[in-house]
């Protein structure tokens, strides 16, 4: 387990091959979001697998959304940037169902101030699941936030439902760079054990 730990990490480098044909790859992103723990179990993450031109057109949005608010002589880095994305073979969509969210919040009025939380962390657990799951198997990934810049594009072109609200993006494909190492802060600073 630990193992698959090591191998998550951010690659950006990301290329078109896969170890696993897509219908392979589809399957295990949604065993892996299938089995991630829920907040009272109540599964509100929700996924959109892209592969192929889906992708591409998914990074157009991203691209043409980000067009009209970068200053013109960064948007040459910009371009570059979501292009390195689009060049993998998929992106995961990663949502949290809101309206799960509103249901336990009327059906649990004690916790209600509690979902939103957990629901965002739900989502993580299953973005880190996912991560590593396609980390385990060879595949490369980072995690993006363009959302919410890019909702209603997203919503619209894929007809998603108006209560799945867009955490984050995960581009993923064949590794096409090493990564360095990666470092860490004194334990001292993060952990206290006793016994
Ligand atoms: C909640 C969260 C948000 C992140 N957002 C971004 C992001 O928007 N863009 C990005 O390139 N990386 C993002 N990352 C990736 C981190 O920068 C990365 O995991 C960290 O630097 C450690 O590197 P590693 O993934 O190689 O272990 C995010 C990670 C987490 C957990």
């Amino acid at each position: 387990m630990i193992e698959a730990f090591k191998k998550r990490r951010t690659q950006y480098a990301l290329g078109k091959n896969l170890p696993l044909p897509p219908k392979e790859i589809d399957a295990l992103i949604r065993e892996t979001v299938r089995l991630a723990p829920s907040s009272f179990n109540s599964q509100s993450s929700r996924a959109v697998i892209l592969f192929g031109a889906e992708s591409v057109k998914f990074w157009n949005i991203v691209k043409e959304a980000l067009r009209p608010i970068v200053p013109a002589a960064d948007f040459p880095n910009t371009d570059k940037k979501i292009d390195s994305f689009a060049a993998g073979a998929g992106t995961v969509l990663f949502f949290e169902d809101e309206a799960v969210v509103r249901d336990l919040q009327e059906k649990f009025p004690l916790y209600a101030a509690n979902f939103p939380g957990f629901s965002m962390q739900s989502g993580g657990m299953a973005q880190f699941a996912v991560w590593t799951a396609l980390a385990n198997i060879g595949v490369g990934a980072s995690l993006q936030h363009y959302n919410p810049l890019i909702d209603a594009e997203v919503a619209k072109a894929w007809n998603l439902p108006t209560s799945w609200k867009l955490m984050a993006q995960m581009p993923f494909g064949s590794n096409e760079a090493p990564l360095a190492a990666k470092t860490f802060v004194p334990d001292e600073t993060r952990f206290r054990s006793f016994a």
